[in-house]
This record gives C-alpha cells, structure tokens and sequence, in this order.
C-alpha cells in the first residue's frame, strides 16, 4: 500500500482516465475525492471504491468555475480531513481548425483544461504547504508536446499544461511540493469516441489508426493510473516538473 493514510483528489473522476486511477489510488490506500460535473457516475465511481473496501466521496463540480473548485476543496477537507494528491484530470477536447473554432469553443476548452488547473492550485497549494508538501498530477497530451491536427484549442491548453507544470514545480518546489504532467497517447475511452463522433468518422476505423504505434495498440486507462499512482506516491520523491510520456511509443 504506497499511499497509505494519504488523501487525493481526482478531477474527471468518472470518465475513463479518471475512473481507474481513482480505483487505483484507492486501492493503494489513497481516501479519494472523485470529482465530476456528471454527479450521478462520479457517485458510482465512489460507490465502487466503497465496494471494494476503500474510502471514497463524490463531488459535483464543474472544475473551471471557481466557486466550484473551492467548494470541493472545502468538501475534502471535511470528509476526508486533509489533501496529499491531486489528480487534475478533467478535460475536453474539440476536433476544429482555427478557421472553425468558435471564440466561445476555445474559452471553454481553455476553461476546463488549463484555468482549472490554475484554480485548484491557486486554493489547494497553501493546504499542501501547511501539510508540509504533496504532489500535484496534471494530465497533459502527447498533443501538448508535439502538436496534432484539426484541435487547435486542444492542443493549446495541453501545451500550456505541459508549462504551467514546470512553473507550478519551480514556484513550490521548496515548499515539498512536487507538480508533474502525465502525458498519454491514444488511450482507450469515451473521449476518443467522442473524437471520431466530432470529425464523422468510422469509430473503428478511428481507433485502428489510433493503434498505430511501435506498441501496436491503444493505452488502456489502468496504464496511465500506475503512472499517476507512481507520481503521487513516495517511489517517486526526487521528481518535479516533469512531463511523463504514457503512449506506447506515439512520440517517437
Ligand atoms: P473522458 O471523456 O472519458 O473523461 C473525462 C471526464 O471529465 C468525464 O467524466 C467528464 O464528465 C469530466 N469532465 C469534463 N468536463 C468537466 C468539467 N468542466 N468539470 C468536471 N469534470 C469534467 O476522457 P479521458 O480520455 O478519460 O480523458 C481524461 C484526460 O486525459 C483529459 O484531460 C484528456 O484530455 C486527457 N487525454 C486523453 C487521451 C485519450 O486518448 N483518451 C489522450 C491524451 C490526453
């Protein structure tokens, strides 16, 4: 059990990326807030965990207001009586060029995928700081590091998850804050389906072109948890800053 006694929160804890590194947090030992705008699969996600002998509570939020980031920050705190790990997963994407992006799309994506990070930061990291450290996981693209087409908006606030995450190390490093991004590739959940839905594409010709890689398969989610599991564990401790690639090889 390598988070035994820690308490985390994992943003987009209902869908495919979020819900198994809830499960897998949890059952290192983590108490786990899953934090989700679907309410009613965030309290299956919890309910599971439960099941299975684990410490789980469910919040309701959209992660890019910041009411809402404050009131699950509260909510933790008073069901789980502290922070160690934050997850911050949640995120959407839109298969548009620029020409097609509305200002109203990019504000959105910008909302949900970078000002979210920001926003739980902002109100999470005076709690770590008091706790005497943590560790911060934002989930960032193989997108954000080498780019990719028709996500203009995608693509942008990726790579400035991938930067923010570097900022956040080197601002509260000293604090024994630890702040890494954890980058997949094509990684089998309902967001790639919504892609082909998006560019009206055939899902399974979609997907057999996202298995074209060295490793000639999709990630599944469990792969990237371990992955998020390690970076918030102790086994990681002289690590900060960095951008971990999780995606059978689609970089190179
Ligand atoms: P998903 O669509 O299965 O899950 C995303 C979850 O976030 C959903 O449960 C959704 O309800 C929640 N969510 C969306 N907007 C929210 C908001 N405003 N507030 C709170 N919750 C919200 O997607 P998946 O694949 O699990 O993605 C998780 C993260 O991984 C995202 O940041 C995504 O960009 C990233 N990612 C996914 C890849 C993939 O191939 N699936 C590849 C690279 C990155």
């Amino acid at each position: 059990m390598r988070l035994e006694n820690k308490k985390a929160i994992v943003t987009g804890g209902a869908g495919g990326i979020g819900r198994a590194t809830s499960i897998a947090l949890a059952a290192e030992g983590a108490a786990v807030a899953v934090v989700d705008l679907n309410a009613q699969a965030a309290e299956g996600v919890a309910a599971e965990i439960r099941a299975a002998g684990g410490t789980a509570v469910a919040i309701a939020a959209d992660v890019a207001s910041e009411a809402d980031i404050e009131r699950v920050v509260a909510t933790t705190l008073a069901e789980l009586g502290g922070v160690n790990v934050v997850f911050n997963n949640a995120g959407i994407i839109r298969r548009t060029t620029a020409v097609e992006t509305t200002v109203e799309e990019w504000d959105r994506v910008f909302g949900v995928n970078v000002r979210s990070i920001f926003l739980m930061c902002k109100h999470i990291v005076p709690i770590m700081e008091a706790a005497g450290g943590g560790s911060i996981i934002n989930t960032g693209s193989g997108w954000g590091l080498k780019g990719g087409g028709q996500a203009i908006s995608y693509c942008a606030s990726k790579g400035a998850v991938v930067n923010m995450t570097r900022a956040l190390a080197i601002d509260h490093g000293p604090a024994g804050i630890r702040v890494n991004s954890v980058n997949p590739g094509d990684v089998n959940t309902g967001m790639l389906r919504d892609e082909a839905r998006q560019l009206a594409q055939d899902t399974n010709a979609f997907l057999a072109e996202a298995a074209d890689r060295p490793l000639r398969r999709m990630g599944e989610p469990s792969e990237v948890a371990q992955a998020v599991v390690w970076l918030a564990s102790d086994d990681s401790s002289y690590v900060t800053g960095s951008a971990l690639v999780v995606d059978g090889g689609g970089i190179a």
